[in-house]
């Protein structure tokens, strides 16, 4: 188990070790519509004669979004992304359905409405143009300013992009970037020397390297827009001498904001790409006038749905041990 880390770990090489969660398509109720094709993080599907489909051989990580985006609930996952050997290895032991179940609890009847935003928040990809006004940004943002942090030291700070204009700028000084990081993955499963060298990155830095990531990166290429039509940006920085771990602080912050705009109406997508990008290119990150000790840690895009995806979906179950009464036991199925 120990060397698990050191087999497998360029996977787009050994298809032979993963395998993917698949999609049913309903063809009596499928329009062709494309929402489906349009939302999917990871360009794994498109439309043929009027009726969508899987492209095979790309990877879905699984998120349901094609699902949650279809209004023809014409669209079903089944499974999940398994990886049965090496560095990644993630086996989802699952029950069919992964919709979530709620305990029934004394006193507490049907969801609380905190709980309904939970559930049935979805990242938002296919965004309508119309713009947020600046006072609804600044309440989502306050949102995340009464966000815990460790020490109470409130490491956060935001740059807002309220306007589509400076926002196609960002994304055109990203594309570059990612058309050659994407590439120069993907070139590994036929150049050998790539392959190793990204081998030996992959199991440095695994978070960087897992192929979902990259399957994601070449979906957001130009003429896609890597900010999916929304009309507002918001970058979270994080301060550097925050105390004991600004992620964690940073990710709470970004939640809040993420939670109070779907109460309001909104739309959110998370869009770590666009910090990546900042983090990466110096000139970006002169641009957005990004300083020590700041960090371009996440980001997300809002604004209002032109097609509403808010639904529950599947996801995988909770690895859970017990320990109660002097026992010890795990929820899993
Ligand atoms: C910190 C963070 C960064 C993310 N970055 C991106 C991104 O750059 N682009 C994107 O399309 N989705 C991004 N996502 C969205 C995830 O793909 C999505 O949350 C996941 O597939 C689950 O789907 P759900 O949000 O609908 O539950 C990000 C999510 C998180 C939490
Ligand atoms: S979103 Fe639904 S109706 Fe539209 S193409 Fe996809 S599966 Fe078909
Ligand atoms: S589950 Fe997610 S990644 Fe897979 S096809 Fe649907 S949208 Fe794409």
């Amino acid at each position: 188990m120990a060397l698990d880390k050191y087999t497998y770990t360029y996977l787009p090489a050994h298809p032979e070790v993963w395998s993917l969660s698949t999609i049913v398509v309903d063809e009596e109720k499928c329009t062709g519509c494309g929402n489906c094709v349009q939302a999917c993080p990871c360009a794994c599907l498109e439309v043929v004669g009027k009726k969508a489909r899987m492209i095979e051989g790309i990877v879905c990580m699984g998120c349901s979004a094609c699902v949650a985006h279809c209004e023809k609930d014409a669209i079903q996952m089944r499974g999940f992304y398994n990886v049965e050997k090496g560095l990644f290895r993630t086996v989802h032991l699952h029950p069919d359905d992964g919709y979530p179940k709620i305990p029934e609890v004394e006193g507490i009847e049907g969801l609380t409405p905190v709980e309904e935003v939970i559930y049935k928040r979805r990242s938002n990809r296919i965004f309508s143009q119309k713009p947020v006004p600046d006072e609804l940004v600044r309440r989502v943002v306050e949102a995340g300013r009464f966000a815990p942090s460790h020490g109470n030291c409130q490491p956060w700070s935001f740059i807002i992009v309220n306007d589509r204009e400076e926002m196609d700028k960002i994304a055109d000084m990203m594309d570059p970037l990612y058309r050659y990081l994407t590439r120069f993955y993907f070139s590994g499963k036929t150049n050998p020397i790539v392959r190793g060298l990204l081998s030996v990155t992959s199991a440095l830095l695994p978070p960087l390297m897992d192929q979902r990531a990259m399957t994601g990166g070449t979906a957001i290429l130009k003429p896609k827009d890597v900010f999916l039509g929304a009309p507002c940006l918001i970058y979270l920085l994080g301060d550097k001498r925050g105390i004991n771990n600004m992620y964690v602080d940073i990710g709470i912050c970004g939640q809040n904001m993420v939670l109070a705009a779907h109460s309001l109406g909104l739309v959110t997508c998370w869009m770590s790409f666009a910090a990546v990008g900042a983090k990466m290119l110096p000139h970006l990150k002169r641009y957005l006038g990004i300083k020590w000790p700041y960090v371009p840690v996440t980001a997300i895009v809002l604004g209002y749905p032109r097609v509403k995806a808010d639904s529950m979906v599947k996801r995988e179950l909770p690895r859970i041990v017990w320990r109660k009464g002097g026992k010890t036991w795990q929820e899993m199925p």
